[in-house]
């Protein structure tokens, strides 16, 4: 009897994982199912990925790391895929270049699309065939490859849109009802008072993490203040009408090259119309300026120009995760299929928007923790080689999946990328 108990809890367990599995599976084709052939083959620059590719890509993790080690009998799909879709992975062997995945006019969106349906075949197959020994093995694969694929779904959002961004017909990916956005202004912000002393960062217990998200850790703070709401895009254009892109005093010297060598005016997706007014290109099409948006598409650069502009400063990545910790997980997500930060609103008497709109740069470059070990193997190069020249960002943005976000969650891009969902929020000693 008790067996029996135990065997259906064992069955339920699987069947639950082999749920989530289709609809996380799901949730990356329905974001191609709007995209031709054609757009889900574009490469605007080296940092985007196809769309088509996402969706080979995050395939590929399934079969090279859960598939072919693991289902008794499964024979590789197609032998040319390992080189095509192997993002990073040394250990798995030599890949295409990441800039000429856009020139792959083959394989077909059909193709790939058979390519999916086979691997998650195999995945359900092996849900519920694996013995009990090989289930504790495989159960922690599953997760890290349904996170990897969320990722992917963000990727997909943020390239699709420099995808279109760089067609004259500015295709919207979700289009918006015509009717203009209201013009709001936003309140100022306030300032969150946080007392400093030892806290604790970094993810521990039960639940899924990445692993560059512990161990958890003790971190000394200072007292510090924390701005109750993003930066928004009418607070950046009084940075950029203050000449904030032609004073180099507000720049570090990396950031001052890079706007000299870049063109910069304004953040990505900010496009000044005949008249002097600016429109904001989205996935939902070319937008009018909404100066109560908080700014999205600034590199780190930019944000810690704003902040000194500011007379303040970004906030330590350590400083953040304090002044979150009891923030609910909601908020402006992928699952609201809007695609863009909505408006700040409130009397900045408390911490808003911490959770989606925007991914807020720290001042934290994107380093171990104490303690942190990639583990061994293949899986071991999931994050901890890319532990150099980045800045660590955190919160989540309109793109993310829900479920997606925790107050841990390390993302992290190099100072001058512009084309994740990224934004600002000031912080300053207390
Ligand atoms: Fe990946």
């Amino acid at each position: 009897m008790i067996s029996t108990v135990a065997e259906s809890a064992i069955d339920a367990d699987r069947a639950a994982w082999a749920q989530r599995l289709r609809r996380v599976r799901a949730a990356s084709e329905a974001l191609a199912a709007d995209l031709s052939p054609e757009d889900q083959t574009i490469q605007s620059m080296p940092d985007v990925s196809p769309t088509k590719w996402h969706l080979a890509h995050t395939t590929w993790f399934f079969e090279t790391f859960l598939l072919i080690p693991l289902l008794p009998g499964w024979r590789v799909h197609h032998p040319a895929y390992g080189h095509l879709f192997n993002s990073y992975y040394e250990a798995v062997g030599p890949r295409h270049p990441r800039p000429q995945r856009g020139l792959l006019s083959r394989p077909g969106v059909d193709e790939i699309a058979a390519y999916r349906r086979a691997i998650t075949g195999g995945m359900l197959d092996l849900i519920g065939g694996a013995d009990e020994r090989q289930w504790r093995e495989i159960a922690p694969l599953i997760e890290l490859g349904l996170n990897h694929e969320e990722q992917h779904q963000e990727l997909i959002l943020m390239d699709i849109k420099h995808v279109f961004s760089v067609n004259p017909l500015k295709p919207a990916y979700r289009p918006r009802a015509a009717t203009p956005a209201p013009r709001s202004m936003a309140g100022p912000a306030g300032w969150m008072q946080f007392g400093g002393g030892m806290a604790e960062i970094g993810h521990a217990g039960n639940g899924f993490a990445f692993d560059n998200e512990g161990p958890r850790h003790r971190q000394w703070l200072e007292p510090f203040r924390l701005a109750s709401r993003p930066v928004t895009c009418g607070d950046y254009l009084d940075f950029i009408e203050d000449g904030g892109y032609r004073r180099p005093e507000f720049w570090l010297s990396d950031g001052w090259a890079t706007v000299q060598s870049q063109g910069w005016q304004a953040p990505l997706y900010w496009e000044r119309e005949p008249d002097g007014e600016w429109s904001i290109f989205t996935l939902g099409g070319l937008l009018p300026f909404d100066p109560a948006e908080p700014v999205c598409h600034a590199s780190f650069y930019e944000a810690d120009a704003f902040a000194r502009w500011a007379g303040a400063r970004l906030p330590t990545e350590a400083e953040w995760e304090v002044a979150a910790a009891d923030v609910p997980l909601a908020g402006n997500l992928g699952d609201r299929g809007r695609f863009h930060p909505e408006a700040v609103s409130g009397k900045g008497n408390e911490l808003q928007q911490m959770i989606g709109d925007v991914w807020e740069w720290t001042a934290s470059s994107y380093s171990p923790y104490r303690g942190f070990h990639a583990v061994n193997g293949a899986i071991g190069e999931y994050n901890g080689k890319f532990m150099s020249g980045q800045m660590v960002l955190r919160g989540g943005a309109a793109v993310t999946p829900p479920g997606h976000v925790r107050v841990t969650y390390r993302n992290f891009f190099p100072p001058a990328a512009r084309w994740a969902f990224s934004g600002i929020r000031l912080a300053e000693d207390a």
